[in-house]
C-alpha cells in the first residue's frame, strides 16, 4: 500500500505501462493501481516473458483496458499499434526491465511490441522511463552496465535499482524500485524543471526538548507539508536536503535527509546545510522553549503530591538567524518562513515577516493544518498577498515551489 496519496496527479496523461520478464512484474500491478488512482489513462503492454510473470487479465482488470503482447494484433484497424500507441503517449515506462529487454533496447530491436514502440516513439515528445529488475550478477555484469549506458545515452531515462533481498533468494543490487518511487519519477518528468540547479535546505516536523532521559515537550506538527515541500523541489529539479525533526516518514526518493531532535540539534544541521544553499524554506515547527535544566536521571513522584517546576530558555530563533545572515542580506539565499498561527492570519503574517526579516513569508492556521493532509495557504511577498486555497499539501507544495522559482529566477514557471 501507497503512504502517499496521488489522486488526480495524472490526471489526463497517458501512460504506456510496458512490462518485460521478471518476477517484479506484481510490483507494475500496484504501479498500474497508482497510476489509475492518480488520473492517468494507462496502456499496457506485455512481453511474451512478462505473460509468464502475471496474467494479462489481471492488468486489464487494474489498467481497465485490454492489454496488447503482439505486434500482430487486428484488434488495431491499421495493425499498427507501435505507432499508434506512442502517437497517443505522453510517457513510456518499462518496469520490469529485464536485462534481455534492455540489451534490445540497446542494440535497437524490434522483434516484440515492447521494444519495437519504445523505438517508435517520437523521442522529443514522448519520454522514455526504465526500470530495471534483475539478480545482482546480472545488474553488475559488464554487458548489463554497458547495455544500461547505451539506452541512456539514446535518450531513455534510465532509473536506480533498489539494494536488498531477492526473488532468487541472493541480496544485493538490482530489486527494482517500489511502485511509490516510480510514480515519484513519472511525476517529475512531467513537472517543469522550474528549480534545476538550485541547492535548496528544508526543514519540517516538530523538534522535540528533553526534560528527562524520557520525556519531553513537543507540538502536533506532522511534518507532512514540508515533507512535500522537499517532494515537490525535488521534481522540479532541485538538489534538496531535508532537516527533519521528530517524525517517522518516509523520506522523498533523491532527497537527502537529515534527522534532528531538538531546536539547538536542527540550528547546527541548518547554519551547515544553508552555507551554500540558495533557498532556505523554514517549514518546522520549531518549539520556542526548551527546559533550562536537563534531568539526568528520569523525575520520580515522591508520594507527597508535589509537583516539579520547569523553568525554560528560549531557543534560537534559526529562521531569522539566516536570514539576517550575510548570504541572505546579499540576496544570495532566499529565505521563506513559514507562519502557524490560531488567529489574525493577516495581521500576524505581516508582522512576522517583518521580524523574521524573510522576503516570503507563508501563513496558514496551525489546528486547520497539523496532521492534516490537506492545507490553505496566504503568501505574504512586497507584491502583496496571494491565496493558494484548500488542496491536498501535495499540490500545496507543488504551488509554493512555482511561487518560490518565480521570485527566484524572476521568470514565470
Ligand atoms: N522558527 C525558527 N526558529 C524558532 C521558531 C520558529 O526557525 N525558534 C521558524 C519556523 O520554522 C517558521 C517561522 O519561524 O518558519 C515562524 O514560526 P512560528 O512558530 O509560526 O512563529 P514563532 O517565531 O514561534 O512566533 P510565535 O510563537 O510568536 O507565533
Amino acid at each position: 500500500m501507497s503512504s502517499v496519496d496521488f489522486t488526480g496527479e495524472l490526471t489526463g496523461r497517458r501512460v504506456v505501462l510496458g512490462l518485460s520478464g521478471g518476477a517484479a512484474c506484481f510490483k507494475a500491478a500496484e504501479l498500474c493501481r497508482l497510476l489509475i488512482k492518480a488520473g492517468a489513462t494507462v496502456q499496457v503492454v506485455m512481453t511474451e516473458a512478462a505473460c509468464r510473470f502475471i496474467t494479462p487479465v489481471t492488468m486489464q482488470a487494474l489498467s481497465g483496458r485490454p492489454v496488447l503482447v503482439s505486434q500482430w494484433d487486428d484488434r488495431e484497424p491499421n495493425d499498427m499499434a507501435h505507432i499508434n500507441l506512442t502517437r497517443e503517449a505522453d510517457a513510456i515506462i518499462v518496469t520490469p526491465a529485464s536485462a534481455d529487454f534492455i540489451a534490445q533496447l540497446a542494440q535497437g530491436r524490434a522483434g516484440e511490441l515492447l521494444a519495437l514502440l519504445c523505438l517508435a516513439r517520437p523521442m522529443a515528445r514522448v519520454p522514455l522511463l526504465i526500470a530495471p529488475s534483475m539478480n545482482r550478477e546480472m545488474w553488475a555484469h559488464p554487458a548489463t552496465q554497458r547495455n544500461l549506458h547505451q539506452v541512456a545515452r539514446d535518450g531513455a531515462n534510465v532509473l536506480g535499482v533498489g539494494d536488498g533481498e531477492q526473488a532468487c533468494g541472493e541480496v544485493g543490487e538490482g530489486r527494482m524500485l517500489e511502485p511509490e518511487e516510480l510514480m515519484g519519477e513519472l511525476i517529475a518528468c512531467f513537472t517543469p524543471q522550474s528549480l534545476i540547479g538550485q541547492r535548496v535546505v528544508i526543514t519540517a516536523g516538530p523538534t522535540f526538548e528533553a526534560i528527562d532521559p524520557v520525556r519531553g515537550l513537543t507540538n502536533l506538527s506532522s511534518g507532512k507539508m514540508g515533507f512535500a515541500i522537499a517532494s515537490a523541489a525535488c521534481e522540479a529539479g532541485a538538489d534538496v536536503t531535508l532537516i527533519a525533526g521528530t517524525v517517522a516518514r518516509a523520506t522523498p526518493r533523491g532527497v537527502e535527509r537529515v534527522d534532528v531532535v531538538s531546536a539547538l540539534d536542527m540550528q547546527t544541521a541548518v547554519v551547515s546545510a544553508v552555507a551554500d544553499a540558495d533557498i532556505f524554506i523554514s517549514a518546522a515547527a520549531v518549539a520556542d522553549w526548551r527546559p533550562a535544566d536537563l534531568a539526568e536521571q528520569k523525575l520520580k513522584k515522591d508520594g507527597s503530591g508535589h509537583v516539579p517546576h520547569l523553568t525554560f530558555v528560549e531557543n534560537p530563533d534559526i529562521l531569522s538567524g539566516v536570514a539576517h545572515s550575510p548570504r541572505a542580506q546579499a540576496g544570495d539565499l532566499f529565505c521563506v518562513g513559514f507562519a502557524a498561527e490560531t488567529e489574525n492570519l493577516r495581521a500576524n503574517a505581516q508582522a512576522k515577516r517583518a521580524r523574521k526579516g524573510v522576503p516570503l513569508l507563508v501563513a496558514n492556521i496551525g489546528p486547520a493544518t497539523f496532521g492534516r493532509d490537506d492545507n490553505a495557504l496566504l503568501l505574504v511577498d512586497d507584491e502583496g498577498e496571494t491565496e493558494l486555497p484548500r488542496a491536498s499539501k501535495r499540490a500545496l507544495a507543488r504551488q509554493l515551489i512555482t511561487e518560490i522559482a518565480r521570485r527566484v529566477s524572476g521568470v514565470d514557471a
